[in-house]
């Protein structure tokens, strides 16, 4: 959420600034916006709407210089428009700043500002920091900058320019993640190390409460206190992931990362099966044999979509490990009390590893005492680091704002962790390499299930009018329902909602006409009856059915307007089987709603703000 690249050095800063910005577009793309410096002049361009338009402007008027700091905006304060883009500037123009996150205290300290008389020139929380550090500047802008923080509240990822200050970037950090970059041609700053691929070499990861400066060659990183601190450099790398950012040649990051997935879910299994034992391992959980044995409970936390991953990750555990567990909403756990023994893990799920609630019920939870876990996909990011142990994801960047691989690839770790857990328990070893057996053969399922595309083509052409669709599932496909409706609202605008399909009878059926068409999630299995009944009772209300189905499932046929089929697969597999045609027909569906599928309107991958 919000973008933020800076570079110093020996370079045009603008064209680096400008590719920074390109690639973190998908974290805000309502307004963009630079600054520059040549001598001690700034020379500011930004823009409302896409960074494209940002393209435009520098065009016609160039931002000349080797320094500078840049923006891509998803808005919190304050509209969508030229005046509230970053940078923002002090009164006399000579502080330039760029911030992610939210200054909680800024009309307080708006008003104090304004009682003084100075004038604001934009409506965002943001521009009380530029006045506030001016105040306090007199000839070293790393002092004014740490002065003017200490009475702000709210969280921060920034970076500031001073006109007397020629080559000079002071970044700040809290709540919202900022890292310094080294490479041959100079310093950077950036919010996302993906944004300094092939400009940076190196490195370096800014701390909640870190200052930092850099300049053309080299850097110093402050605590508090203002003392210099030591903070360990890492090669770039490692924390670029294992896929690429851009989308070959396929026309959406989206399409691109759903047909990504018999890849990445053999990345996220690979090295950590174990046939012999008939187990899992994860080299990073940091738990011994014996805490392992003693979690008596596992509560689960995330938002959005790695929530519902954690709710299937309910099932999984409960099943195969015989573990109790609970999901919550990491924005509520965050300010819950709830009662924890110390044998309670509190599990977070997060594909950018930076959610900003996520984040903050992971700290809480360690403030309590308990053992925190995180599934990450991002390496390096906050939650991975500050989490006791983990499993990445390895299923590189995810760019599409709606997440897909990041979903089904949480599922598969989850589901490797309870056969893990299970063993340490119930599970026995021929259980066990059943299980092995069935996820290896998953990625070449999943290239299976990507054959139904042309099905859910027909589908969406069919079903693109409606206003309201229902998902419908039950038990480990109830979770998938809630995904799939969450995928169509957020890419196609339309309204959806997922429920357990027998929930239906105590309120929603009565949304239920021949225009609101739903979605049944209905391959073979334990509860396969139970769905077919409640399928009947849309149909005799008139209402469309889609089913997700077991290929050649007649009965479903039967029953159900249009049918999409998958493979066969265990139960506590379905959910990423069936996850494929739900994410196929939210972007076939949102296409021919003429939408931006990688940008949805109002939304940003990575949310880090609360
Ligand atoms: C939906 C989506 C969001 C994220 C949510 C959590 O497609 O992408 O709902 O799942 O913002 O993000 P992470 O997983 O990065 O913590």
């Amino acid at each position: 959420m919000c973008g933020i690249v800076g570079f110093t050095g020996r370079r045009e800063a603008s064209p680096i600034l400008f590719e920074g910005l390109r690639r973190l577009e998908y974290r805000g793309y309502d307004s963009a916006g630079l600054v520059t410096s040549t001598g001690n002049q700034l020379h500011a361009r930004k823009k409302a709407g896409r960074l494209a338009e940002l393209g435009k402007l520098l065009a016609t008027q160039p931002a000349p210089g080797c320094h500078g700091i840049s923006h891509t905006r998803w808005a919190t304060h304050g509209g969508a428009t030229d005046r509230n883009s970053h940078p923002h500037f002090d009164a006399k123009n000579e502080i330039a700043l760029v911030h992610n996150g939210v200054i909680e205290n800024f009309a307080t300290l708006k008003q104090q500002l304004q009682a003084d008389g100075v004038q604001f020139r934009s409506d965002t929380d943001t521009e009380v920091l530029a006045h506030l550090i001016s105040r306090f500047y007199r000839d070293d802008l790393l002092t004014a900058v740490t002065a003017a923080l200490g009475l702000v509240k709210g969280t921060y990822g920034l970076a500031v320019m001073c006109r007397h200050e020629p080559g000079v970037i002071v970044g700040a950090r809290f709540g919202s993640p900022l890292v310094i970059g080294i490479g041959p041609d100079g310093h950077f700053l950036a919010s996302d190390a993906t944004a300094l691929a092939g400009f940076a070499e190196k490195v370096v990861y800014l701390n909640d409460r870190q200052v930092c400066q850099i300049d053309e060659t080299g850097y110093v990183i402050r605590n508090q206190d203002f003392d210099t601190v030591d903070v360990p450099v890492h090669d770039i790398a490692h924390f670029l992931g294992d896929g690429d950012t851009e989308k070959g040649d396929f026309p959406h990051h989206m399409l691109k990362e759903i047909y990504e997935q018999p890849e990445t879910l053999a990345n996220a299994m690979r090295g950590r099966l174990e046939a012999d034992n008939a187990t899992a391992h994860f080299g990073g959980l940091n738990l011994g044999a014996q805490q392992l044995r003693q979690i008596d409970r596992v509560v689960m936390t995330a938002c959005g979509t790695s929530y519902h991953a954690a709710l299937v990750g309910e099932y999984l555990f409960e099943e195969l490990a015989r573990v109790p567990v609970e999901v919550e909403y990491a924005s509520e756990l965050r300010y819950r009390n709830p009662p924890m023994d110390r044998n309670t893990v509190v599990l977070a799920l997060t594909q950018s590893g930076e959610t900003a609630d996520t984040l903050a019920a992971l700290r809480e939870s360690k403030r309590m005492g308990h053992t925190t876990l995180a599934i990450c996909n991002a390496v390096g990011s906050s939650i991975a680091r500050e989490a006791d142990g983990g499993v990445y994801l390895h299923a590189g960047p995810e760019i599409g704002v709606a997440s897909t691989k990041a979903f089904t690839s949480q599922v598969a770790v989850l589901a490797m962790l309870a056969l893990y857990l299970g063993r340490t328990r119930h599970l026995s070893s021929t259980q066990g390499q059943r299980i092995i057996a069935e996820l290896q053969a998953l990625p070449d399922v999943i290239r299976k299930t990507l054959e139904c595309h042309d099905q859910v083509k027909l589908v969406a052409q069919k079903y693109a009018g409606a206003k309201n669709v229902l998902y419908l599932g039950r038990q480990y496909l109830y979770p998938v329902a809630l995904e799939g409706a969450l995928k169509l609202k957020e890419i196609s605008y339309i309204h959806a909602e997922g429920y357990p399909a027998a929930e239906m009878k105590h309120g929603p059926i009565a949304l239920v006409d021949e225009n609101t068409p739903s979605v049944f999630l209905v391959p073979r299995g334990n509860v396969f009856d139970k769905v077919m009944s409640n399928m009947q009772e849309i149909k005799a209300r008139g209402g469309p059915v889609i089913a997700i189905a077991s290929a050649g499932d007649h009965e479903v046929s039967a029953v159900a307007d249009d049918v999409i089929e998958i493979p066969d697969v265990p139960e506590y597999l379905q959910p990423i089987v069936t996850a494929i045609p739900l994410q196929l027909l939210a972007y076939e569906i949102a296409l021919l709603c003429g939408c931006d599928v990688d940008k949805p309107r109002n939304l940003a991958k990575s949310v880090t703000v609360e």
